[in-house]
Order: structure tokens, then sequence, then C-alpha cells
């Protein structure tokens, strides 16, 4: 089987990508890497933009395609405030010139890449699928419009599509020649470890007076891997002619950004230097995920569910790759 990944030259999608191969799929990458690395993908890579509808066509007319994971999107929450002009314009109409190219090739299933930022400030935690959708954000809505619009091209089309809404990503491939390389960093766990390399030159706190236990935010960190298994179970499972669906995807704890970065200084031997800020705008103070629903209908079974490790293995990547992907 064939399997397109768009946006696999990024961070998940990168680790998704070597997920498909250890199956035994054949897998073709779309990517413009405006943020994703060449280094980090070692299967044929088109390179350019899901907007230009005939380099698009090029890749279906090319390629025999069974199912696509459409991972391509702009994803920082901040930038989705300030532009909102970009994350309407691109992460939608991406989408849609995406599954308007996948109908007329036949291509009839999709995995595509949700996020937790649909649900906006949670009324109950663990958050379950069913939690009423309220974005805070122009990021979580434009992956909930995504969400809208796969849903009627289901009914109207028979496109068949598994939407994973991901807490927070973290972690690398154990192998360590792949990680997360974001320019700028704005993730926690990066930003904690850069800071340990000296690369920063102290961590600042978003916030200490949170209704938390010690007042710092409190997020469900999933690792990569784990992501990836499930992105690879959610194919498995649309192939074998499982309804369209959404899965929510953490380990169900939260921990505090006090508690990272003493996990971190735990791992890494080292201090983190840290200043205590302010909170950021839009930062909910807790977000966990109830991720019952893909156990039970997936099968998947997080393989680095703590802390811990996960910190280890992103430790191990940037020790060793400081300056993340050379380019
Ligand atoms: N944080 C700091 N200092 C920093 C960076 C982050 O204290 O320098 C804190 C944040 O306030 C937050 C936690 O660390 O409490 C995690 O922040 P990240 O930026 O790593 O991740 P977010 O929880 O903000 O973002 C994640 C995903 C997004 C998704 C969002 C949903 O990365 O894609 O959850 O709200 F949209």
């Amino acid at each position: 089987m064939t399997i397109l990944v768009t946006g696999g030259a990024g961070y998940i999608g990168s680790h998704t990508v070597r997920a498909l191969q250890t199956k035994g799929y054949d897998v073709i990458v779309v990517d413009n890497l405006s943020k994703g690395h060449k280094q980090a993908v070692q299967v044929p890579l088109y390179i350019g933009d899901l907007s230009d509808r005939s380099f698009l066509e090029k890749v279906f007319a090319e390629n025999q395609i069974d199912a696509v994971i459409h991972f391509a999107a702009l994803s920082l929450v901040g930038e989705s405030v300030i532009r909102p002009d970009l994350y309407f314009g691109s992460n939608i109409t991406n989408a849609l010139s995406l599954l308007d190219v996948m109908r007329k090739y036949g291509v009839s299933q999709i995995v595509f890449s949700s996020t937790a930022a649909v649900y906006g400030e949670p009324m109950e935690v663990p958050i379950p699928e069913s939690h009423p959708k309220q974005p805070t954000n122009p990021y979580g809505e434009s992956k909930l419009f995504i969400e809208m619009i796969l849903q009627r091209y289901a009914e109207a089309f028979g496109i068949r599509y598994i939407a994973l809404r991901y807490f927070n990503a973290a972690g690398a491939d154990p192998k360590g020649d792949i990680g997360e390389d974001h320019r700028p960093e704005t993730h926690l766990i990066p930003l904690v470890l850069q800071a340990v390399l000296g690369q920063r030159d102290r961590l600042q706190i978003f916030g200490t007076d949170y209704p938390t236990p010690d007042g710092t935010c409190l997020r469900d960190y999933i690792h990569v891997n784990d992501l990836s298994d499930a992105h690879v179970l959610a194919l498995e499972a649309l192939a074998d002619g499982a309804s369209s669906t959404a899965y929510n995807l953490g380990n169900g704890r939260g921990f505090s950004v006090r508690k990272v970065i003493e996990t971190a200084e735990k791992v890494t031997g080292r201090l983190v230097p840290v200043d205590e800020g302010p909170r950021r705008p839009g930062d909910p103070a807790v977000l966990v995920a109830s991720s019952d629903r893909a156990v039970q209908e997936l099968g998947w079974q997080p393989r680095f569910a703590d802390l811990e490790t996960i910190i280890a293995t992103a430790w191990n990547w940037h020790k060793n790759n400081p300056n993340g992907f050379q380019e």
C-alpha cells in the first residue's frame, strides 16, 4: 500500500513516516519545507505547496496512492491570533484542495492531524471527544473547520476519515536521528533542554498563579512515537472499513511546567535556569485527554507514557543535535 504523507518532513510527520516504513508501507512525502527538514525524510519527497493544484495533481498522477495522512499545516497558536488570515487562508484551503484532488483520483481514506485546541477552555477533565468544541484561537478553529469539512465530505462523497486530536506532542525517536526542530521553537520541553544546553539564558515560566497544585499549567505530554503508532492504527482501521470519527491522543495525566523542569533536571543532571513570568494569553490552566476510545477502538497502547522517558528521548536528540538538522 502506498501512503501519501503531507508535512512528512515535519516533527510528527517524519516520525510517522518511519512508523509506516517499519510496518512495510510504501510512503511518499509532500512538504514545502517551510517548517520541515529534508534530512528528516528517507523516502521519495515532493517539495511543493498544497496550494499549488497542478503540483498536487502531479503527485497523485505519478503514484498509486491508497490513503493520505495530512499533517501539513501552520500550527502556532500565538501566530494564529496575530495572523488569522494565514491560518484560515492556508490550513483550510489546502485541506479542501487536497480533498478535492483525492476525490478526483478516487482516494477515499484520510487520517487528519487535529488538536486539543478544538476544545478551547475545558469544562471537564480529562476531556472526552464529546466535549463541546469552542476553540479560543484561529489555529484551533481552522482544525475544527477542517474536521467539519471532513464530516460533510464523508457524508456527500464517501470519503472516510479519522481525525486525531493530539495533546502535547513531545520526545524523539529513541534512535536519536530525528527529533523536534522548530524554528523558532515555542514548545516547553525543547525550550527547557535548550536552556540546559546554554542555548538560551533562561526558561521563562508562563504564569505561576494558576489554580493548580504548584501554580503552573498542567499539560498531557504524549510521546511522538506513540502518536505515530496511532496514525498507523488509524490507517489500518480505515482500511478495515472503520467509520469516520475523531480520537483524542494523550496519556491522561497532567504534568505542571515545574514538574517538567524538575524532571528535565533529573534526566540531564543539570540545572534549568528559570525566570517566573506572567501568564501567556490563551493558555488554559489544565489540558488532559481521555484517550479511552483510542485504546478501546484502535487498540492503541502508548509505549513511552512516562514523562521521564519522554524527556530522556528528547534529551538524547537535543544533546547530540544541538543545532537540529544540518541544512
Ligand atoms: N510554557 C512556559 N514557558 C515557555 C513555553 C511554554 O511556561 O517558554 C508553558 C505554557 O504556558 C504551557 C506549557 O508550557 O503551560 C506547554 O506549552 P507549549 O507551548 O509547549 O504547548 P501548548 O500547551 O501551548 O500547545 C499545545 C500544542 C498546540 C495546541 C495546544 C492546545 O503544541 O499545537 O497545545 O492548546 F494547539
